[in-house]
């Protein structure tokens, strides 16, 4: 097999150097976007009077057929021909001689590659933030069927303070637009044409490079032609987007998990998402969840590796840059995966409404015991040493907020009226937090309002 570059070597290639040189092995998956480019850069070709018509018309056609092929699978990658970029071109010229051979006029792998893989990415984020949408429409539906059920929130995994679960479900609608934004933004990054640089320097044929752009959807051009070949900025973007948000599913994983132990008991994963144990009969475990929150590892590994191998590159285009691409479609892949199995999670589990209540009242009550004597003129300070001194008696006495009577909260302070008691109830505490953004049920009901219009959802 001829190698396209092979003119000026005297021996053959060493079978090592083929195998640890290649990248066909996995970057095959940008042949759809490589010979996307390749049509675009025969049309800008055909435009500069580099080529005619007819040699236009033949190369378009073979590259018709050679994608038919990979389609059908029948196309054949082969190892000594490195990469995707000289498979397909090599393939093109069997396919249709001499003129197959003009293709690659006033382009280099180096510019072909940085065009492939922002036109790829793109597309994937594309569909990245589709899941993202389809996950919020699940937590605004999960918000506004849970608005009548309170739980207990936590600080440092200790019982804070009574919350609508609702207002957990918006909170990870909140998180999730802003990745889609951080997505958005690795977009924007990627959307620079780079073809028509070169392998550096520039091309020496009149390219039309904004039509270029047009023809791929570019909206704007890489303005020198050295960044254009040697910068991977746009991927480390997604890479940290993926791992920001792999995060986020893991946090999100780690409370499932929680609830669904015994210990909590806040919610049933449901079978067909779980998996058992060879030893133990009676374990239903959580392993989706599980994978979720340990794959958020290999998205940060992905994000640090290529970062590293970034480092120090002289300018321009190395063959480091190569290493761009396993983290990069791993990366993408495992997110859409996450995405997905999140969404199965949370439209699958049920809620266990009443332990929620359960838990959701007691100690989380003080603040308000407190708040009480703040708006009869107490210090916040003072106030929260009373509530505290009321916690430290009932836990001696073995006793929840719920069993305080008025005489002995008023052993505490005179200022304890007949009303005080109502703030022992913690439906009626969630719903004193009326400021925007808190969790009271006419708060709630206005965001859930404003979510559903913002994700299309009425
Ligand atoms: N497979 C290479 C990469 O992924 C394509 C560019 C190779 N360029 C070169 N001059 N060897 O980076």
């Amino acid at each position: 097999m001829q190698k396209p570059w092979e003119g000026r070597f005297k021996e053959k290639t060493e079978e090592f150097v083929e195998r640890f040189t290649q990248s066909v092995s996995f970057d095959k998956e940008l042949a759809f976007w490589d010979i996307k480019q390749s049509v675009a850069h025969v049309k800008t070709l055909l435009k500069a009077g580099i080529i005619t018509q007819e040699e236009a018309q033949s190369i378009l056609q073979g590259l018709k057929d050679i994608e038919e092929s990979i389609l059908k699978g029948s196309f054949e990658f082969k190892q000594e021909l490195e990469d995707v970029h000289m498979n397909i071109e090599v393939e093109l010229i069997k396919r249709k001689g001499e003129v197959g051979g003009k293709l690659h006029t006033g382009r280099s792998r180096n510019d072909q590659v940085a065009t492939d893989e922002r036109l790829y990415i793109k597309d994937e984020i594309l569909q990245v933030c589709g899941l993202l949408r389809d996950l919020r429409k699940v937590l605004v539906k999960l918000a506004e069927n849970s608005l009548e059920v309170v739980m207990p929130s936590y600080t440092h995994l200790q019982r804070a303070q009574p919350i609508r679960l609702s207002h957990y479900f918006l909170a990870y609608r909140e998180i999730f637009l802003s990745d889609e934004e951080r997505f958005l933004r690795a977009y924007r990054s990627a959307d620079y044409l780079p073809l028509g640089s070169g392998a550096v320097a520039g091309v020496d044929f009149p390219l039309d490079r904004f039509y270029t752009a047009e023809l791929l959807g570019f909206n704007r051009l890489c303005r020198n032609s050295m960044q254009a070949t040697a910068d991977r900025d746009f991927v480390l973007d997604v890479l940290y987007a993926c791992a920001v948000c792999g995060m986020h599913l893991s946090r999100l994983s780690e409370d499932l998990i929680l609830w669904s132990t015994e210990e909590f008991g806040f919610v049933d994963l449901p079978d067909r998402l779980c998996t058992g144990s060879s030893i133990m009969p009676q374990k239903k475990n959580p392993d989706v969840l599980e994978l979720i929150r340990g794959k958020t590892g290999r998205l940060y590994g992905n994000l640090i590796g290529f970062f590293t191998t970034l480092k120090a590159l002289p300018m321009a285009y190395n063959r480091d840059l190569q290493e761009d691409k396993e983290p990069l479609f791993d990366s993408l892949r495992t997110i859409q995966d996450c995405l997905t199995g999140t969404k199965l999670v949370l439209e699958g589990m049920s809620i266990k409404a009443d332990a929620m209540k359960r838990a959701s009242g007691g100690f989380t009550l003080m603040t308000d015991l407190a708040n009480y004597l703040v708006l009869k003129g107490v210090a916040f300070r003072q106030a929260h040493h009373i509530a505290g001194s009321i916690t430290s008696y009932l836990i001696e006495k073995g006793k929840r907020p719920e069993d305080l009577t008025l005489e002995e909260l008023r052993n505490f302070s005179e200022l304890y009226q007949e009303d005080a008691l109502e703030l022992l109830n913690p439906e009626k505490v969630a719903d004193r937090r009326r400021t925007y953004g808190g969790t009271a049920k006419e708060e709630l009901v206005k965001r859930i309002e404003v979510a559903k219009r913002e994700e299309g959802m009425k």
